[in-house]
């Protein structure tokens, strides 16, 4: 009996903080800024969003209506690096500001996490790298995502770059859950493809990774697998149509029910290998993802094969009567075939990686926080023997 139920008697806490997902949420801002006792708010976007699209505006305007002053911060790279998140801070401190909305991807996003910790503890922000290690509360911070696939705005995790040691390194904290997330389908219609792409296989990484981690859990396997589902639909569509509000819906929804998952059941080597080489060389989070999880599924394989079966089943393949490795290889094969066919046709080796560069990959990657909850766990050699398959 036990045996049978021991998923339920594990113990596991499950986070989410309160959202609003569908058309037009953005439009919310200013009412939820209100609700959280904001007298200034420090909104964080970035700049090239802002020449390109018109939410900045409406975000402005929904704080305008609420009567709420405001000053922009924009001065955030595609990889968030520490310098950016201290001049936040700085800016957020002599503006007396009290509250945080952040619209942007994932790197928008974690630098206003990283800005709310930094105000709210002091210090640098690279001393709370490593899990639940930030005592007092971030100001309230109201996230609005314009990528379909980082989840920040359901997330416990913050990803920074340091510098110095070129890589990124991972804040993970109950602490860092946004107050409230705004998740509006008529953003994400802006997204150019190749970013819509890999932001989506970003999405599904998350999904398979937090499905077969060793911290999943019931809920997290429900939120998980639907992400698989929604996701392995949608992106394919959404790349043939990019104007249907309907599949980048979809899409949205799939990358949020991805981020409950792993926000919670954390993540894997994939992602633990993406921030080793997307820190070092300064890459694009999704597309070093796209490139990593189809060796790191093969890899994974033998560590929970009926998992790894039902992903597959999702996915539209029975692996359940081939042996172990043929299994291992076949969804391989799938889900690289999945991220050409979504347009993401490169390799380690076209973003500049070679053999030299993957030894100094390897140490990172095996400390990454993301590396502890791998089903598998991996030696040096493993972990280069993986980067290798994906050059
Ligand atoms: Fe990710």
């Amino acid at each position: 009996m036990r045996e049978k139920h021991s998923s339920f008697l594990e113990l596991r806490k499950f986070v989410a903080p309160e959202f609003v997902f569908g058309a037009g949420a953005r439009h919310l801002a200013g009412r939820y800024a209100a609700n959280f006792g904001a007298r200034k708010v420090l909104l964080v976007t970035d700049a090239t969003l802002h020449q390109r699209a018109p939410w900045v505006e409406d975000v402005q305007e929904s704080l305008d209506r609420s009567n709420i002053p405001y000053i922009l911060f924009e001065q955030v790279s595609p990889n968030p690096r520490s310098a950016e998140v201290m001049k936040g801070a700085e800016l957020f401190a002599q503006e007396h500001c009290n509250a945080i909305v952040a619209l942007g991807g994932g790197s928008v996003m974690d630098c206003a996490k990283g800005i709310g910790i930094v105000s709210a503890n002091g210090g640098h922000i690279l001393d709370f790298e490593g899990v639940d290690r930030i005592p007092r509360a971030m100001p309230p911070l109201l996230c609005i995502p314009t990528t379909s696939g980082a989840a920040s705005e359901v997330s416990q995790f913050v990803i920074i770059l340091h510098e110095q040691r070129k890589t990124k390194i991972a804040i993970v904290s109950k602490a860092v859950v946004p107050d409230a997330g705004l998740i509006d389908p008529e953003i994400a219609v802006t997204m150019d493809l190749y970013l819509t792409a890999c932001s989506g296989m970003d999405a599904l990484t998350h999904a398979i990774e937090a499905y077969v981690s060793n911290a999943s859990s019931p809920v997290t396997d429900l939120h998980a697998l639907e992400a698989v589902r929604l996701i392995w639909q949608a992106l394919p569509e959404v790349i043939k149509q990019p104007d249907d509000v309907g599949w980048r819906a979809q899409m949205l929804m799939g990358s949020l029910q991805a981020g409950l998952a792993f926000s919670n059941a954390i993540l894997g080597a994939a992602h633990a290998m993406a921030h080793s080489l997307g820190g070092f060389l300064d890459l694009a989070h999704g597309e070093c993802n796209a490139i990593l999880i189809g060796p790191v599924v093969e890899y994974n394989y033998p560590a929970c094969p009926e998992k790894f079966q039902n992903i597959g089943r999702i996915m539209g393949i029975d692996l359940e009567k081939l042996p172990t490795d043929a299994a291992a290889r076949e969804l391989r094969r799938m889900i690289e075939e999945f991220r050409r066919r979504v347009g993401i046709l490169k390799t380690l080796r076209d973003l500049g990686v070679d053999k030299l560069i993957i030894e100094q990959l390897i140490e990172p990657a095996l400390q990454d926080a993301c590396m502890a909850t791998n089903p598998r766990a991996m030696s040096p050699k493993d972990v280069k023997d993986v980067y290798e398959q994906a050059l």
